[in-house]
C-alpha cells in the first residue's frame, strides 16, 4: 500500500521528502505569517502538525479550503517533511496543497477542540474513537487482543472456536439472553402454551454465558486449548464493571491443578501488562496523565513480585477483624462484594490476590469439591480499583461428585450429558480460568468505567448504535 499512515510517515527523516497526510483535522490555529493543521489518523496519538505560509500571501484557492478545514473535516495535504522545530516532536510538514474531503460544521458537528465528558461521549458512540481517550483504548484493545493469541500460540495451546447459542447454562445462574425466532407477539394474543419444538431449534436456546463447558470437551482430546469470544449475561447489573455482552478467554489444560492454573494465569495477567507497557508505551502515558495518575508506575510494580494468595477463609477472617470498613458485613459464606475486594488486595495484598476455595453454595456446580466437603478448588484473581479480574478453578472430573454437585444446585443429569461422558470416558483433572477481556482494558488503561473500554457498550436498558 502507498499510503502512508501518519505514524510511519512520523518515523520517517525530515529530509524534506514528499509527502501525503490523509486524516482529520484536531485543531486549526492562525498566526500572523502561517497556518497550524494538526491532523489525525487513529494511527498514533500525537496528531502530525501541518503548516501553510501565509507570509506571501495565500492563493484564493488555498485560502478557501483553508477555511473549509476546521475541527473534524478529512483532508488530503501534499508538502515536505521537515525537522519540527516545536517541542515534542520530531517532525512537521511544510504543506503545499490543502484538498478537504469532507467537512464537518463547526455548528453540527459535536466533537469540538474542548474536552468533553465520558457521559457525554458516551452519547455519541459513533464518534467518541476520533477523540485522544477513546482512539488510545481502541489501539490498547487491539494491541491486547492480539497479545493473548501470541501468549496462548507460544505456549502450544490450540484456539477453539466455542459456540455462542447454547441450549446449557454454564454458570448455572440462569443469566441468559434466550434466542428465538418465535411469534412471541401471535403466542402472547392467542393465549396458547409456547411450543418449543417449533421454535427454531426444537428446544429452548440462548447465548453463551460461557465457552468453559465447550472448550473442555477440547481440553480432554488436544490437552491445552483457549476460547476467546463475546459472552452474554442478562444479569440486571447496572455498575460501571458490569456488560451485558464482553469478551472472555478462557484457557483449559488437562492434567492442571489449581496451582498449575494460577501460574498460568499469573504468567497471562504479566504478558499482557509487560505487552502494554512496552508496545502502547504513548497511549499509557496519555492515561497516566489524563486518566489515572501513577498508573504506568503501578503497572511496572506488577511485574516485580509475584501475586499474593489467601484462601477464602483466611480472607473472611481478615473481612471479618475490619468489619466497621463495609457497608455489607462480611460473614464466612457471603459472596463477596468489590468493596471486599477491593479492600483485601488494597489494603491487605497490595497488589493483585488469589483467593481460593471458596463455600460451595456460592461457586458453580463444575468446580472440584475439597476434602471437608464445604469448599470448592475455585480461585478468582482480585486486583486493587475494582476486584475481581479472572475467576476460575479445577474441575470436579469425578463423576459420582460431580453428580452430587449437580443434585445439590438442582441441575438435571439429562441436560448435561455429553458434558457428563467427559467424566465417563477418559477423565483427567483439569482445570481453567476466565479472563473479563474489558476487566483488563479497565487495568490496563485505568479508565473506570466499563463502557469506555468497550466500542459499543451493551448493558441493561443499553443497546444503541
Ligand atoms: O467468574 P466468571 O463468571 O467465570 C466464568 O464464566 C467461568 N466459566 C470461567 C472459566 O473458568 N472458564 O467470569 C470470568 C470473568 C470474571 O472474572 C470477570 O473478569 C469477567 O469474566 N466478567 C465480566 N466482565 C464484564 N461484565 C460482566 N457482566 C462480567 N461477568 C464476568
Amino acid at each position: 500500500m502507498k499510503l502512508l499512515s501518519i505514524k510511519e510517515i512520523s518515523g520517517l527523516e525530515p529530509d524534506g521528502r514528499s509527502v501525503t497526510v490523509k486524516g482529520w483535522v484536531r485543531t486549526k490555529r492562525a498566526v500572523k505569517s502561517a497556518v497550524f493543521l494538526e491532523v489525525n489518523d487513529g494511527s498514533r496519538l500525537s496528531n502530525i502538525q501541518c503548516v501553510f505560509s501565509t507570509e506571501e500571501g495565500t492563493a484564493p484557492e488555498l485560502a478557501a479550503e483553508l477555511a473549509r478545514a476546521g475541527t473534524g473535516a478529512s483532508v488530503a495535504i501534499e508538502g515536505r517533511l521537515v525537522a519540527s522545530p516545536a517541542a515534542g516532536q520530531k517532525v512537521e510538514v511544510q504543506a503545499t496543497s490543502l484538498r478537504v474531503i469532507g467537512e464537518a460544521p463547526a455548528e453540527t458537528y459535536p466533537l469540538q477542540k474542548k474536552a468533553h465528558s465520558l457521559e457525554f461521549l458516551r452519547e455519541i458512540a459513533h464518534l467518541r474513537p476520533r477523540t485522544n481517550t477513546f482512539g488510545a483504548v481502541a489501539r490498547v484493545r487491539n494491541r491486547m487482543a492480539f497479545s493473548v493469541h501470541e501468549f496462548y500460540q507460544a505456549r502450544g495451546f490450540n484456539y477453539v472456536h466455542t459456540p455462542l447459542i447454547t441450549a446449557s447454562d454454564c454458570e448455572g445462574a440462569g443469566a441468559m439472553f434466550q434466542v428465538t425466532t418465535l411469534d412471541l407477539d401471535r403466542i402472547a394474543k392467542s393465549g396458547e402454551p409456547v411450543d418449543y419444538n417449533k421454535d427454531f431449534f426444537g428446544k429452548p436456546s440462548f447465548l453463551t454465558v460461557s465457552g468453559q463447558l465447550n472448550v473442555e470437551t477440547y481440553a480432554q482430546a488436544l490437552s491445552r486449548v483457549y476460547t476467546f469470544g463475546p459472552t452474554f449475561r442478562a444479569e440486571n447489573s447496572n455498575t460501571s464493571r458490569h456488560l451485558s455482552e464482553f469478551w472472555m478467554i478462557e484457557p483449559e489444560v488437562a492434567f492442571a491443578e489449581l496451582s498449575d492454573n494460577m501460574e498460568l494465569a499469573e504468567d497471562f495477567l504479566k504478558h499482557l501488562v509487560r505487552t502494554a507497557l512496552e508496545d502502547c508505551a504513548e497511549d499509557l502515558a496519555f492515561f497516566d496523565e489524563r486518566i489515572q495518575k501513577g498508573l504506568v508506575e503501578g503497572l511496572r510494580a506488577v511485574l516485580t513480585k509475584p501475586f499474593a494468595h489467601m484462601t477464602y477463609t483466611e480472607a473472611m477472617k481478615v473481612l471479618e477483624a475490619n468489619a466497621g470498613e463495609f457497608e455489607v458485613k462480611p460473614y464466612w459464606g457471603l459472596d463477596l462484594m468489590s468493596e471486599h475486594e477491593k479492600f483485601l488486595c488494597e489494603k491487605i495484598a497490595s497488589g493483585p490476590l488469589f483467593l481460593t476455595d471458596y463455600p460451595k453454595e456460592i461457586k458453580s456446580f463444575y468446580m472440584k469439591r475439597n476434602d471437608d466437603g464445604k469448599t470448592v478448588r475455585a480461585m478468582d484473581l482480585l486486583v486493587p480499583r475494582f476486584g475481581e479480574i479472572i475467576g476460575g478453578s479445577e474441575r470436579e472430573y469425578r463423576l459420582d461428585v460431580l453428580l452430587e454437585l449437580m443434585k445439590e444446585k438442582g441441575l438435571k443429569e439429562k441436560d448435561y450429558t455429553w458434558y457428563l461422558d467427559l467424566r465417563r470416558f477418559g477423565t483427567t483433572p483439569h482445570s481453567g480460568f476466565g479472563l473479563g477481556f474489558e476487566r483488563l482494558l479497565l487495568y490496563v488503561t485505568g479508565m473506570a468505567n466499563i463502557r469506555d473500554v468497550i466500542p459499543f457498550p451493551r448493558a441493561p436498558r443499553l443497546a444503541d448504535f
